[in-house]
């Protein structure tokens, strides 16, 4: 299987990425830990009304649950460790061909504890996104909530971003904000925030699978949703005018 994983350039700072529409769109998550972001998705994407699923998990070490959320549910994986590659260039060009095996629409960074390089973001434009635990602009970096809370924030939250060359710094695609409680440590924070990070990435990534986005200068705009109706592999109806239906099957509908 073969698909157009580039952005339509629709402006000199604007892009869209289009929706797949015939299909629910390819997920490839990146992971280094825990993976409940992952299985946040992994959950969203068994039901077809969702619009997403994951295809493939990569990791940058070995040992993690993040890696075993995905084997339990047969989802191929693959590892690639920074001290297995010549160099860190070198490593960012194998990490790009790993996910470029699995031909996802989209390439999602959810706890993956290393900066994408440009050979990755370079091979699927506009279609990385990495979720993060704070309130970007704010307090970027691998330390968000403990960063917060020295900083005695009383909101801090997630933001699901588009990943650039920098650090924490791409278009914001979605954010929820958390309230920061006087007795908080940095565990029981980053706690509640994951809880509504994992929320806002399902939603959002939910959306942009319907919806497809555009971005233009800093700002991304999900597509307003088109109704969906994905059903077994017996049939299959795209939006509410077209309609292709092979055979008799199970039909699943979904706004
Ligand atoms: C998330 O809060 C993510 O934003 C941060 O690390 C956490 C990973 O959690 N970078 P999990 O592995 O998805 O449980």
């Amino acid at each position: 299987m073969s698909h157009d994983v580039t952005a339509t350039p629709v402006g000199q700072r604007a892009a869209r990425v289009d929706p797949p529409g015939d299909r629910p769109m390819r997920l490839v998550v990146l992971v280094s830990g825990a993976g409940t972001n992952l299985q946040a998705l992994l959950d969203a994407g068994s039901d077809p009304s969702h619009g997403a699923r994951v295809v493939a998990v990569g990791a940058d070490r070995n040992g993690i649950q993040g890696l075993e959320r995905a084997r339990s549910q047969g989802i191929p994986t693959f590892v690639r460790r920074v001290g297995d590659s010549v160099d860190r260039r070198t490593w960012d060009l194998e990490l790009s061909a790993d996910i470029a095996t699995h031909e996802p629409d989209l390439v999602v960074s959810a706890g993956f504890l290393k900066l994408l390089g440009p050979a990755v973001l370079a091979r699927f434009p506009h279609r990385v996104v990495n979720t993060h635990p704070a309130l970007l602009p704010s307090f970027p970096g691998l330390h968000g909530p403990a960063d917060a809370l020295a900083h005695g924030v009383k909101v801090s939250g997630a933001t699901l971003f588009v990943v650039d060359a920098g650090v924490d710094t791409g278009q914001i695609v979605a954010q929820r904000a958390v309230d920061v409680r006087d007795d908080d440590d940095v565990a029981s924070l980053h706690e509640r925030i994951k809880v509504s990070e994992r929320e806002m990435l399902v939603d959002a990534v939910g959306r942009m699978a319907r919806g497809g986005w555009s971005i233009t200068d800093r700002k991304v705009t999900i597509g307003t949703d088109r109704k969906v109706t994905i059903g077994t592999d017996r049939q299959v109806a795209i939006g509410t005018d077209r309609k292709v239906a092979i055979g008799t099957g199970r039909k699943v509908t979904s706004a």
